[in-house]
C-alpha cells in the first residue's frame, strides 16, 4: 500500500479496504475483550519469569492493536473526513484540526505496527518452542483443554 502511486489501480481501493478492515478489527477486539474478561482462562505454564513476560506481551498486544486503530482513525479524520466502512456505514470524525495531526498520528501508527509485528514473531516462536522443545500443552490447549 505504501509503495502505490497515483496511477496504480490499488491507489484508492487499498487504503479504503485497509481502513474498513481496521474498523472490523476494532469490533473483533471489543468482542474478544468482553469474552476474555467474562470467562475463565487457564493458568500460565512455565517458569515464573516466563509467565510474567507472557502476561506483559499479551496485554501489550491488546493495547498496541487498540492504539494502532485509534492512530489510524486520527490520520484519516485529521481533516474532518468520515471513514466509510465498506460503504456499509460511516464512522464520523470527532477529533480533528490539530497541528500536524496527520503526521504525528501517522508516525505513531507506523512505529507501533512494527513493534506489534516484532512481538507477534517472538510470540509465535515462543509458542512453537513450547510445543516442539519443551513438549508442554501451551499450544495444544488452545484447541483442547487437555
Ligand atoms: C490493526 C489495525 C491496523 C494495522 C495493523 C495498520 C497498519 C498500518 C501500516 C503498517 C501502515 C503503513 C505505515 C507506513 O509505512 O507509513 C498503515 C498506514 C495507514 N493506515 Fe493503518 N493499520 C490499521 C488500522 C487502520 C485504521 C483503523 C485506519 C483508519 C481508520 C488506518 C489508516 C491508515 C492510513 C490513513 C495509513 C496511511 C498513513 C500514511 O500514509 O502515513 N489504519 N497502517
Ligand atoms: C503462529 C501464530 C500464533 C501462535 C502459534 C500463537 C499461539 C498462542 C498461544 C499458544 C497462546 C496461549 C498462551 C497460554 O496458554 O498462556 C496465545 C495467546 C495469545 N496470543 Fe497468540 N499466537 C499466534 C499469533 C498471535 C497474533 C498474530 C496475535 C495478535 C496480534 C496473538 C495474540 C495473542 C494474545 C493477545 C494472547 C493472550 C490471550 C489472552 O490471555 O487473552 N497471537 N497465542
Amino acid at each position: 500500500m505504501v509503495d502505490l502511486t497515483y496511477y496504480d489501480a490499488w491507489y484508492i481501493i487499498a487504503p479504503d479496504l485497509h481502513r474498513s478492515f481496521g474498523i472490523l478489527v476494532l469490533l473483533l477486539l471489543a468482542l474478544r475483550l468482553a469474552w476474555r474478561l467474562n470467562t475463565i482462562h487457564p493458568e500460565g505454564i512455565g517458569k515464573k519469569w516466563e509467565q510474567y513476560v507472557a502476561i506483559v506481551v499479551h496485554r501489550l498486544f491488546y493495547i498496541l492493536i487498540l492504539t494502532i486503530i485509534i492512530s489510524g482513525y486520527l490520520i484519516t479524520t485529521a481533516d474532518g473526513q468520515a471513514i466509510s466502512v465498506f460503504g456499509w456505514f460511516d464512522v464520523p470524525a470527532t477529533v480533528y484540526g490539530f497541528e500536524n495531526q496527520e503526521d504525528v498520528a501517522g508516525e505513531v501508527h507506523e512505529v507501533l505496527t512494527y513493534i506489534l509485528i516484532t512481538l507477534v514473531v517472538l510470540h509465535s516462536l515462543a509458542a512453537l518452542k513450547h510445543h516442539f522443545i519443551n513438549h508442554d500443552a501451551t499450544l495444544r490447549r488452545m484447541l483442547r483443554s487437555k
